[in-house]
């Protein structure tokens, strides 16, 4: 517990939660897509068809429909995978947990992204784990990297997040992906390949998922329902190889028995009645806009010195400021001003400056869009 730090962003959540803000802090999908009414006939269904069954405890592998779906979806987006290799989880953020559980002892390494996820790095440190950062660039990490980051640090694991990442929005490049997994191969190097934001694509060719290429069964591939339905339902899951599933399964076990069945069964009702396709396409389209006039309104209004990402989907940018910029500084000051965003030091697990700002796009109307950045660019020209 010495080592875990206070999340900076749950905390500044809390403040961003007044309505008065405008807030890029977060990484909340917009509420106004979700799909309330549908959701409600969905819940509906269930306690009028299945009401028992639902209510009653479930199979801690998941509901076995959700995973067919699942498996089928996966298999559309190019994963060989059966549905007995998906575990449904409490959101792709317990698949952390029971990675990490299965993998780290105290003071094992995570190969990681420098910066990553944050709540990954939570879920890591709980576990005492040490963190070496992999090289990378604007196309994500680079493979080539990892041969002698294996032989000098033994890592349990490779954790990446290669569509639109968290925070920085970048992604791992079509041609990097076929020889990480060759990598992973060859040094028996185990993936957790994190894609909750792989559907959310508003520019471009969909890149199938590491996991595609994964002939040696190295790749643990996590995801949700978060983004393309609903946070709150709390559904994720995994894919993993046999050998990891069992031992996966029995950490879930231990620590919650089952996801929620009625929640499961709601989702599938939901997935197999409505047209999940143009839900997608909606999302992707509003995403895409909010992305552009973000965009276009720092070009408009920042001053020189400061340079973002252009990720291709998902929800966040990622900011790049002169070198002297204390990010949590200037956010004190943007929450007086009523704009928030998330300083980018705590997503480092190593080394890393504190001229960093995450941007969220997805949760403003293009209206909040441009007055927020509006606000937070005077105080970046202002800034000393
Ligand atoms: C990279 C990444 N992984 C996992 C999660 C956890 O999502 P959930 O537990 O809602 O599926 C998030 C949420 O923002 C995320 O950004």
């Amino acid at each position: 517990m010495r080592q875990l730090r206070p999340s900076t962003i749950r905390e500044i959540l809390k403040v961003t939660a007044q309505p008065e803000i405008i807030s890029f802090a977060g990484g909340l999908p917009a509420p106004e897509l979700f799909p309330v009414e549908a959701i409600r006939a969905a819940a509906d269904e269930v306690l009028a068809h299945s009401g028992r069954e639902a209510l009653q405890y479930g199979p801690s592998e998941g509901f076995p429909a959700l995973r067919e779906w699942i498996a089928e979806e996966m298999k559309r987006r190019g994963m060989r995978v059966s549905a007995a290799e998906v575990l449904v989880t409490n959101g792709s953020q317990q698949v952390l947990d029971l990675a990490a559980k299965l993998f780290l002892n105290p003071g094992d390494v995570v190969l990681m992204e420098n910066p990553t996820y944050l709540a990954a790095i939570q879920a890591f440190q709980t576990f005492e784990a040490r963190f070496v950062p992999v090289p990378t660039d604007g196309l994500g990490l680079i493979p080539e990297a990892l041969p002698e980051l294996i032989r000098r640090h033994r890592p349990k694991f490779l954790y990446t997040i290669p569509n639109f990442q968290n925070p920085t929005g970048v992604t791992l490049a079509a041609e990097r992906r076929p020889i990480l997994a060759r990598i992973a191969a060859e040094h028996a190097l185990t993936v957790v390949e994190d894609d909750p934001y792989g559907k959310l694509r508003y520019r471009g060719a969909d890149i199938p998922p590491v996991k595609h290429w994964d002939e040696d069964g190295r790749v643990i591939y996590a995801s949700t329902f978060s983004k393309t339905i609903a946070p709150g339902l709390r559904l994720g899951w995994l894919a993993a190889p046999a050998e990891s599933f069992s031992r996966l399964l029995i950490l879930k076990q231990a620590s919650d028995l089952h996801t929620s069945n009625f929640d499961q069964r709601v989702a599938h009702a939901y997935l197999t009645q409505n047209d999940q396709p143009s839900h997608l396409e909606r999302i992707r389209r509003a995403y895409g806009e909010r992305f552009a006039v973000m965009d276009e309104a720092l070009r408009a209004e920042m001053p020189a010195g400061y340079e973002w990402t252009h990720p291709d989907g998902g929800m966040f940018l990622w900011v790049t400021g002169p070198a002297g910029l204390d990010a949590l500084t200037l956010l004190e000051q943007a929450i007086k001003r009523q704009v928030a965003f998330v300083p980018g030091r705590d997503f480092f697990p190593a080394e890393g400056g504190s001229n960093y700002l995450r941007l969220n796009f997805s949760n403003s109307t293009p209206e909040q869009i441009r007055e927020g950045v509006r606000r937070l660019a005077t105080l970046c020209r202002d800034w000393r």
